[in-house]
């Protein structure tokens, strides 16, 4: 089967490629080769290339960035996914799309669920919103796939970050009071080759939005101080910087974060059988790769 990846040299994009399973052929393109928020490029490439099953892990993901360039926001995260959704749906062809926990305002105490009001607070989030509602307007085969706190062995994230400030402090300070689930970009990618493997074999899936994330849920200090652990344990680091809790408003951004990212992921796994894991081992697994 032929998936036509958009997207590929991103985080999550580059373990797509990297992990496409025995019996699919990934067309992988990054953004110089197609430019998703150009309908007559996406309808011309897509035409010429007949994927079979398109899997978008582009994105305009500059979260603060996008405060002050709305308008690229919209034309990558919105009128991008509209795009690909309408060639899809001429190609008869499903699309399964990535979108965020940044959707919702982040006020809630309890993990949010797919039917769950969305607010974003920011730019960001608003584009990916009006992304998933394009999504579903255009292609009636689709699979919005929505996660948090990426993070992978390619790419710009926060392991990375830590990692880095590491090598040059012993102490820093890292926010506490903001809750969500780190998830490793190959866990997406693997739960999308999974979705696509079922598609390939039933000809169909369960159609429709589902939260995917890694389990348990921690704070971005948590976070901090288990990277630090598992890197000091592989001789990555010599020794973990303290990390001293500090609260949002003492680290302030452009764009607001959401206190409250964790989502409920039972969905997903009652209807397509994909089951969470645990983001300290997918970790440990990125850092093995970081070391080599
Ligand atoms: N990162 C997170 O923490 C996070 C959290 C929740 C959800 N997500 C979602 O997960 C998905 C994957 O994110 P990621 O972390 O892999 O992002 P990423 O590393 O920033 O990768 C996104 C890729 O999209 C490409 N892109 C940007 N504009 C494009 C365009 N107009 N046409 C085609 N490609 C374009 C970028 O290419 P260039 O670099 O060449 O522009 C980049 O390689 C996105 O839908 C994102 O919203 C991410």
């Amino acid at each position: 089967m032929r998936v036509l990846i958009t997207g590929a040299h991103g985080q999550v994009g580059h373990e797509l490629v990297r992990l496409t399973p025995a019996g699919f052929t990934a067309i992988a393109l990054g953004s110089a080769e197609l430019d998703i928020s150009t309908p007559d490029q996406v309808a011309s490439i897509l035409g010429e290339l007949q994927p079979q099953l398109i899997i978008n892990a582009a994105a305009y993901t500059a979260v603060d960035k996008a405060e002050s360039d709305s308008e690229r926001a919209y034309a990558v995260n919105a009128k991008g996914a509209e795009n690909l959704a309408t060639a899809a749906a001429k190609l008869g062809i499903p699309l399964l799309h990535i979108s965020t926990d940044y959707v919702f305002s982040g006020d809630a105490n309890s993990p949010y669920k797919e039917t769950d009001p969305t607010n974003p607070t920011g730019v960001y989030g608003a584009s990916k919103l009006a992304g998933e509602q394009a999504v579903a307007n255009h292609c009636a085969q689709h699979i919005i796939m929505r996660t948090s706190w990426v993070f992978g062995a390619h790419g710009n994230n926060f392991v990375k970050t830590m990692l880095r400030l590491a090598q040059t402090r012993d102490e820093l300070g890292v926010v506490a009071d903001q809750h969500g689930c780190p998830t490793s970009a190959a866990s997406i990618a693997k739960a999308l080759w999974a979705l696509a493997s079922q598609y390939r074999s039933d000809g169909s899936l369960n159609w429709g939005t589902y939260h995917f994330s890694n389990t348990p849920a921690t704070t971005w200090h948590g976070f901090a101080e288990e990277i630090f652990q598992q890197a000091v344990a592989l001789e990555q680091l010599a020794k973990a910087p303290k990390v001293n809790p500090i609260n949002t408003v003492d680290y302030p951004t452009p764009a607001r974060r959401p206190a409250w990212s964790v989502m409920d992921c039972s969905l997903i796994e009652e209807k397509l059988n994909i089951a969470q894991n645990d983001w300290r081992d997918e970790l440990s697994e990125v850092l093995k790769q970081l070391a080599v």
